[in-house]
């Protein structure tokens, strides 16, 4: 699998959803040296094309041409002033972040075209060989202001190369502009997976968006293993699976393994590649308990588990305390690395398993359910 593509190059990452530090950090198993810039934006060091395809909560990556305020003066100013190394067409596009910088983005587009007609481009709305992309975006960050503690983490050892690719210091926040040429886009076809339009389904399965990024953050990509040992009606696997990882599910009902299987077998088992572009991974489920598994030591590459919430009733053998606790314990026997979603944190029951907490968000479903999405790795002695 290539590497993150590494130069002077700067990218900037167009994140979705309601929560950037969330989406950053799932970001970070596509791209390097990610550091939030403002609400829905962040920049990166690298990125790796296939992987973004593959992210749930990041919609674009695009080589930085240059950033400014939050304003149409600042975005003409960028683009007047940058060397353009590119020929063929090309067309603008332009996107207000939550309406929170209030520019039009059809001035936006038309006046940053004509800059570019007058450099001597030609446009072409529907098919350019080139899109520039403009982001505005003005606003605090929410939660920790800078990096989110993006900066050390080294997925695959391939992060942490120092400096900050000249970009402007860590913490700068409020009234953006960015430009930048696309480079890679997600691929939105989640609607697709929608959990009611599967041929198994279960209430309080995974919105499919969820699933992808927690299986990314997990480490799903080709060539890797991904354990689900609660897996439910399969969504995670699912999303796993069509971003290339090899899958592995169990669930102690047979009722629920049956279901997985017939939904991995749907989504999973066809012969083109999937719209990432990746091969899908190979599949097992079975009826198992996740405080048991029928696995090695290091048999997976990443753990990924949805625990039972308090009000469900189907624990049959386990106090959920002990479930939780037998579950953690299990995958940390298993995988390096292990992303957990409960209504609880249980974030204590973890350090006793003996994982590191390595980053951990709040997601509110409802009113009355908040899912608690906790990274763990194992601690190194
Ligand atoms: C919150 S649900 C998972 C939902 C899943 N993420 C989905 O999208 O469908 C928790 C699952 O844990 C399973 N479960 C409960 N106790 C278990 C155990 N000891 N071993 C394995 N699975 C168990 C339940 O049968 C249930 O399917």
């Amino acid at each position: 699998m290539a590497a993150p593509k590494r130069s002077s190059t700067v990218y900037l990452l167009e994140l979705g959803g309601e929560d950037d530090a969330f989406a950053a950090r799932e970001a970070a198993s596509a791209a390097t040296g990610i550091r939030r810039i403002a609400p829905g934006i962040a920049v990166a060091r690298g990125i790796v094309p296939e992987r973004v395809r593959g992210l749930a909560y990041t919609h674009r990556a695009s080589e930085l041409l240059g950033r400014g305020a939050a304003d149409l003066e600042s975005a003409r100013a960028v683009l007047e002033a940058a060397s353009i190394d590119r020929e063929g067409s090309v067309a603008v596009r332009a996107t207000d972040v939550h309406g929170s910088s209030g520019v039009s983005t059809e001035r936006a587009e038309r006046e940053l075209g004509q800059i570019l007609v007058d450099r001597g481009f030609p446009v072409d709305l529907e098919e350019p060989d080139h899109l520039l992309r403009v982001v505005f975006s003005a606003g605090v960050l929410d939660g920790d202001a800078s990096g989110d503690a993006l900066e050390p983490v080294t997925d695959d050892g391939d992060g942490g190369d120092g400096g900050d690719g000249g970009d402007g210091p860590a913490g700068e926040q409020g009234s953006v502009c960015a430009l930048g040429w696309l480079a890679a886009e997600s691929v939105r076809d989640f609607g697709a997976r929608a959990p009611t339009d599967k041929p198994f389904f279960q209430p309080g399965s995974m919105d499919p968006l969820l699933a992808r990024a927690v299986a990314n953050v997990a480490g799903a990509r080709t060539g890797a293993t991904i354990l689900d040992p609660m897996c439910g009606t399969g969504g995670v696997l699912v999303e796993a699976g069509l971003v290339g990882a090899d899958v592995i599910g169990t669930d102690a009902q047979a009722k629920m393994a049956a279901g997985a299987r017939e939904n991995l077998a749907h989504f999973l088992d066809a012969e083109n590649p999937s719209p990432t572009g990746a091969n899908r991974g190979s599949w097992h489920v079975g009826r198992g308990d996740a405080t048991r598994l029928p696995l090695t030591g290091d048999a997976v590459d990443g753990v990924v588990f949805d625990a039972p919430y308090g009000r469900q009733s189907k624990i049959d053998t386990h106090r959920l305390e002990d479930l939780v606790s037998g579950a953690l314990a299990e995958a940390h026997r298993v995988a390096p690395r292990a992303v957990v979603l409960a209504d609880r944190s249980w974030a204590s029951e973890a350090r006793a398993a003996g994982w590191e907490l390595e980053s951990s968000f709040e997601r509110r479903v409802h009113r009355s359910l908040t899912r608690y999405v906790m990274v763990l790795e194992r601690r190194t002695a």
